[in-house]
């Protein structure tokens, strides 16, 4: 299986959009090493749209713009994988991508063997352009086996956006994973819209193909390509337990080399990401919600359960959730003995209820390990 827990990487789009380069490239994967992000998990670093030119090659194949990356692609992905790290690209199924650079629509399979011949091992695959008449599941299944065919591992990070109603049919399609939503900003308003659009969605997702919730903003604090507006820590720290509880895959979207400590140490939270990173892979439920909170919570492996308080309101309030709402009865027998998994700190034995005071927009994230009492 080419991933069995939701894929972790490092995407150009969200701060960087056209303004790439192989310096750019090569400087994130460079950071992501020496900053500790690939020991934390995230081993793709993926270029998205605008890496070409404007039209194919004499042969009929894509190429690079050389301004952007004089050395071509095969030396940037030689260096990252000389860093220990994966490379991804970009392509669409449509005539053209969504920023008008040629697209894959009919060249699936002399696409796909550039990809590999340049070492590629994972391809975003965008829905920009689509031919009327074609279909779109079948294009990514088209897409899914130009790349088997290859005879490389590469990962399909497919990208509709959720339309068609592609969480049914995306796994049989052949994706790894597959953008359920449409486009991210940095504001927590869109994190909110994403993150309440995915809940009846979740039962999707499991291993080898997950629910992407797309690239993360977090860091980003309004600066880049989406940054419409940006986020406060507490709010980023919302986002990234969102897309941990739901097990979206987690790409880093801000500028990795300048990051702030706050974000960098979020973004390396070795609790949440441990529930993202849960061999059982299940999908959050709604244990509770009265307005504007939320209490997710979702069974980890060897009896434990995460459950996540969100307030996504604009004052400070407690939020509840009801512990026979996640399964737990008053005369089992049993109790959760509860972590705070941001913080580390232990906080007791529950047996009926937590009510965790929190602020405007923040969240609080336990792990329960179920005990005999
Ligand atoms: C959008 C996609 C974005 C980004 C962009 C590039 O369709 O959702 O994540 O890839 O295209 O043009």
């Amino acid at each position: 299986m080419l991933t069995y827990t939701p894929p972790m990487g490092w995407n150009s789009w969200n701060t960087f959009g056209a303004n790439i380069s192989d310096k750019l490239v090569r400087e994130s994967a460079d950071a992501l090493v020496d900053l500790g992000f690939k020991d934390a998990g995230y081993n793709y670093v993926v270029i998205d749209d605008c890496w070409s030119k404007l039209e194919r090659d004499e042969n009929g194949r894509l190429a690079a713009d050389e301004k952007k990356f004089p050395y071509g692609m095969k030396a940037l992905s030689d260096y990252v994988h000389s860093k220990g790290l994966k490379f991804g690209m970009y392509s669409c199924c449509g005539v053209r991508t969504c920023a008008n650079y040629p697209g894959s629509f009919e060249h699936e399979f002399v696409d796909a063997q550039t990809f590999a011949d340049w070492g590629v091992d994972f391809l975003k695959y965008d829905f920009c352009y689509k031919p009327e008449r074609a279909n779109g599941e079948v294009l990514y299944r088209r897409m899914s086996m130009a790349l088997r065919a290859t005879g490389r591992d590469i990962l399909l990070s497919a990208c509709n956006w959720g339309v068609d109603n592609s969480g049914p049919w995306m796994r049989s399609a052949g994706a790894n994973m597959y953008r359920s939503t449409g486009d991210i900003v940095d504001n927590f308003q869109s994190i909110k819209d994403i993150a309440l659009s995915q809940v009846d969605k979740l039962c999707y997702g499991a291993p080898g193909c997950f629910n992407d919730m797309d690239m993360l903003v977090v860091g980003m604090y309004g600066k880049g390509n989406v940054g419409l507006g940006g986020c406060n820590d507490a709010e980023y720290r919302s986002h990234f337990a969102l897309w941990c509880m739901f097990n979206s895959p987690l790409m880093i979207g801000c500028d990795i080399r300048t990051l702030t400590r706050e974000s960098a140490e979020l973004l390396k939270n070795k609790g949440l990401i441990s529930i993202n990173q849960n061999l059982d892979c299940r999908p959050s439920f709604v244990a509770n919600s009265v307005d504007q909170h939320y209490a997710f919570a979702r069974q980890l492996s060897n009896n434990e359960y995460a459950v996540g308080f969100f307030n996504m309101d604009e004052t400070e309030g407690e939020v509840y959730c009801l512990l026979s709402d996640v399964g737990l009865t008053q005369d089992s027998g049993y109790a959760f003995e509860m972590t705070d998994v941001v913080t580390g700190e232990q906080l007791g034995t529950f047996r009926e209820f937590c009510h965790p005071k929190i602020g405007a927009h923040d969240c609080k994230v336990y792990k329960g390990k179920l005990v005999k009492i």
